[in-house]
C-alpha cells in the first residue's frame, strides 16, 4: 500500500491509476528506496490484468551468459542433462513483468530485450518456433536513462520503447508531509510496536532529516528503535546519532536553556533551509515564506555557536555556503557575536 497523504502522493497515485487503465510500457525514475517498486505493484493491482502474475526481473543480479535462458527459458534436454525450465517472459504470461534497475542490464542483455520488445515473441533456448507474448512491462530505475543514453551505457532505441509513459517517484526529501504517517504505519507492522509512539522532538528530528536512502531507510530506522527503545515511547535518543545530529544542532541552545529567543531560531533555521537550497536565496526564501529582505538581515546577523563542536561544524558548513564573512562565526562558541 502506498502510504502518504502530501500533494506529491496524491499526484503520484492519480498518475499511476491513469496509467494502469492502459497497457502501455511504463518506465518509474525515482531515488533508491523511494518506492519504485511498489509503484510497479499499483500498476498492476489497478490494471485489468490484476489477476494475473506479477513477476520481478532484478537486472542487477542478472548473469550475462543466463539471460536468455532467465528471460526466454529452456527446452528440455537442449543438452544432455538439462532441465525445461520457464522463463520470467512466460511466467508474467496475462500479468505484469517487472524489470527493475533495468540501468544495469548489459548492452548485450539490452539487444536481446529490445528485440523481444520488438516482435512480441520469445522463444526458449533450444526451442522451435517463438511464442507470442501477452505481457505488460514495467521497468524501474535509480539512474536516469536518458544520462545513461547520453553516456553510451543505454541503448536509445530500447531507452525509447521503455519510456512509453514516465512516472516519476519523489524523494522522501520532497513529501516531509508523509513522515508522520509513514512512521505510524511502519510501527503498526510490528506486533511488538503497534502502540508505541514517536515522541515530539523525535519525529520532528524525523521530518527535518534528508533521507538519501528514502522510505528503505526509514523503515531499517525505526526498526531499529523498536528493537533498541524500552517503549512505547521513542525518543530522540533512540534514533541514530547521524539523523538527530542537524536537528539538535539546531535546537541546541533551546535545549540547554541559553537562547529562547525567536530571532536566533529564526536566523539559524533560515540558514540550515538556505544551505538545502545549495546557497539559491530566492529559492530558500520561498520556502521560508519570507521576504529576499528579511533572509539577507538574518544572514548578516552572525548566529551564535551551539556549545557542541558538531553545532558549530554544522554552523561553520552553513556560512561557509551562504558567504558570511569568517569574522561572523564565533570561533569558541561563547555565544558573543562579534
Ligand atoms: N509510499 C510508501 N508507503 C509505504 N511504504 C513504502 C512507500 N514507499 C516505499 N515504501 C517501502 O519502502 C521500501 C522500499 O520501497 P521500494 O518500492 O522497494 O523502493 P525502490 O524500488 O524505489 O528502491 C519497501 O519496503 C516499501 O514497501
Ligand atoms: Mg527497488
Amino acid at each position: 500500500m502506498l502510504v502518504g497523504g502530501s500533494q506529491a502522493m496524491a499526484a503520484l497515485r492519480e498518475r499511476l491509476e491513469r496509467v494502469a487503465r492502459t497497457d502501455f510500457t511504463v518506465l518509474i525514475e525515482g531515488e533508491s528506496g523511494a518506492g519504485k517498486e511498489l509503484a510497479a505493484r499499483e500498476v498492476h493491482a489497478r490494471s485489468r490484468r490484476c489477476r494475473g502474475p506479477f513477476v520481478a526481473v532484478n537486472c542487477a543480479a542478472i548473469v550475462e551468459t543466463l539471460v536468455e535462458t532467465e528471460l526466454f527459458g529452456i527446452e528440455e534436454r537442449t543438452a544432455t542433462g538439462v532441465r525445461g525450465r520457464r522463463g520470467k517472459f512466460e511466467l508474467a504470461e496475462d500479468g505484469t513483468l517487472f524489470f527493475d534497475e533495468v540501468g544495469d542490464l548489459s548492452l548485450t542483455a539490452q539487444a536481446k530485450l529490445l528485440r523481444v520488445l520488438q516482435d512480441l515473441c520469445v522463444e526458449k533456448v533450444g526451442g522451435h518456433g517463438g511464442h507470442r507474448i501477452n505481457t505488460r512491462i514495467v521497468a524501474a530505475t535509480n539512474r536516469p536513462l536518458a544520462l545513461l543514453v547520453r553516456e553510451h551505457r543505454f541503448r536509445a532505441d530500447l531507452y525509447y520503447r521503455l519510456s512509453g509513459v514516465e512516472v516519476h517517484v519523489p524523494p522522501l526529501r520532497m513529501r516531509r508531509d508523509d513522515v508522520p504517517e509513514l512512521v505510524r504505519y511502519v510501527l503498526g507492522r510490528h506486533r511488538e510496536a503497534r502502540d508505541w509512539r514517536m515522541g515530539h522532538a523525535a519525529l520532528e528530528a524525523l521530518v527535518a532529516y534528508d533521507w538519501p536512502g528514502n522510505v528503505r531507510q526509514l523503515e531499517r530506522v525505526i526498526e531499529r528503535a523498536v528493537a533498541l527503545a524500552p517503549g512505547p515511547e521513542i525518543c530522540l535518543d533512540d534514533l541514530p546519532g547521524d539523523i538527530t545530529q542537524e536537528y539538535t544542532a539546531l535546537t541546541i541552545d533551546m535545549a540547554t536553556g541559553r537562547d529562547y529567543s525567536l530571532r536566533t531560531w529564526a536566523r539559524r533555521y533560515s540558514r540550515l533551509v538556505l544551505e538545502r537550497c545549495h546557497g539559491n536565496r530566492r529559492l530558500a526564501c520561498e520556502q521560508l515564506g519570507i521576504t529576499y529582505h528579511t533572509l539577507t538581515t538574518y544572514l548578516s546577523e552572525a548566529g551564535p555557536a551551539g556549545p557542541r563542536g558538531e553545532a558549530r561544524n554544522a554552523h561553520a558548513g552553513i556560512s561557509a555556503a551562504v558567504d558570511v564573512p569568517p569574522q561572523c562565526l564565533d570561533p569558541v562558541g561563547s555565544g558573543i557575536v562579534r
